[in-house]
């Protein structure tokens, strides 16, 4: 089987380019999408992210604000940052970067955020919408991959979909937005009994675990749509960085099995930062309205 590689980069693109005509009608109302960044702490990893994520929005001529805290910030200057965030008329999507450092009650900040500008979706009231079916926001990540079974026409109706992951961020709203779309779900996690069992049975399987090519191609049924959502670091020291990255997935052995799947890198990750320009420019929409 040849499967359909499903390039990451080359749908965001495609995406970003609608976004920069609806962000031209918006600026013709005097409107630019504003999004603010918190990042607390040194994490290396966090600190690409958010950079990627003040990137992304300076490439699609978006306002941006990039608020960096040291680890040992008091959670009430966040918290107050957060509130003047909220009131500010430029911005319309605020992102905490997680984790934060274990001094810090992430609900109690993520709650913090107004929910119409809670563009990563993590807001109870979100949350409760997306469960309802009713969404507001999506969590970026899992709202990319639905941009990918969009994008290659895979029937989702009536499909057994095994997701690997509970996260808040990933695994749980992904579960929500397969069951939409008339999927029969699983929700695998660290817990469960015999994974390889489920996975085999998969249609759609949707890896995000963090564990470096951790699925193998006997874990996959034939003809099977995988997204690997793992972003893992592995040391090669012939790699010009030392490292390279490596999905949960070992892509050159299970691709030949799958009807579609995605590399890594180049697949989900351009895709996340691609859905929060989507979110934010949904925000300063409704904003204007
Ligand atoms: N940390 C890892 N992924 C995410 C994400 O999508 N949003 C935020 N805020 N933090 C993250």
């Amino acid at each position: 089987m040849t499967a359909t590689i499903l390039d990451g980069n080359a749908l965001a693109q495609k995406l970003r380019a609608d976004f920069k005509t609806r962000a031209e009608a918006l600026a013709a109302k005097g409107t630019r999408p504003g999004l603010a960044v918190i990042l607390v702490g040194e994490d290396p990893a966090s600190a690409v992210y958010v950079r990627n994520k003040v990137a992304g929005c300076e490439k699609a001529s978006f306002h941006s604000e990039k608020i960096v805290y040291p680890t040992d910030v008091a959670q009430d200057v966040v918290l107050a940052k957060i509130a003047e965030l909220n009131a500010d008329p430029k911005i319309h999507g605020i992102l905490v970067q997680l984790p934060l450092p274990k001094h810090f009650d992430s609900d109690l900040v993520l709650e913090a955020i107004a929910p119409e500008k809670d563009v990563d979706g993590f807001h109870a009231e979100n949350v409760g919408a997306l469960m309802q079916g009713q969404p507001r926001f999506i969590p970026c990540t899992p709202y990319g991959v639905t941009k990918f079974f969009e994008e290659a026409g895979v029937n989702l109706k009536g499909a057994e979909a095994v997701v690997i992951g509970r996260s808040n961020i990933v695994g749980k709203p992904m579960a929500m937005l397969l069951l939409a779309q008339s999927c029969t779900v699983t929700v695998c996690h660290s817990q469960s009994k015999d994974l390889a069992f489920h996975t085999r049975r998969a249609d759609i399987l949707v890896a995000a675990v963090g564990r470096p090519r951790m699925i193998g191609p006997d874990w996959v049924k034939p003809g099977a749509t995988v997204i690997d959502v793992g972003i893992n670091r592995v040391d090669d020291p012939a790699a010009p960085k030392g490292y390279r990255v490596v999905g949960d997935v070992a892509f050159d052995e299970v691709a030949p099995k799958c009807r579609a799947i995605t590399p890594v890198p180049g697949g989900v990750g351009p895709m996340t930062i691609t859905m929060l320009l989507a979110n934010t420019l949904e925000a300063a929409e409704r904003s204007a309205k």
